[in-house]
C-alpha cells in the first residue's frame, strides 16, 4: 500500500529513515463479497494495513499543523521541515 502524501497539512509518522505524510483521520472501508475491512489510511495502526483504532489518537489534530507521534502515540507539532528536490 502506498500511503498518501499530498500538499495538505496534518500529522508526520517516522517508521524508518523517511518521512510518510497522512492526512486522514478514519479508516476506509473496503467490502470484499459479503465481508468488510478497515483500511488504515491514518499510518497509526500497529496492524497496518488494517485499521487498529490508534485512529482516535488523531482527532483532536489542527488541520493546518504538521504532527509527528512516538512509539506510545504522544504526539508533538512540527514547526518547521525544510525538503529540498535532489
Ligand atoms: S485508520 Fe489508522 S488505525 Fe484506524
Amino acid at each position: 500500500m502506498c500511503p498518501q502524501f499530498d500538499s495538505g497539512p496534518r500529522h508526520l509518522i517516522l517508521t524508518m529513515p523517511r518521512f510518510v505524510k497522512f492526512t486522514q483521520k478514519e479508516p476506509m472501508p473496503i467490502e470484499i463479497g459479503e465481508k468488510k475491512i478497515w483500511i488504515c489510511m491514518c499510518g497509526l495502526s500497529d496492524k497496518f494495513p488494517y485499521c487498529s483504532g490508534k485512529h482516535k489518537y488523531t482527532k483532536d489534530e489542527d488541520d493546518n499543523k504538521n504532527y509527528i507521534y512516538d512509539e506510545n502515540f504522544n504526539k508533538k507539532v512540527i514547526k518547521s521541515l525544510e525538503l529540498e528536490e535532489e
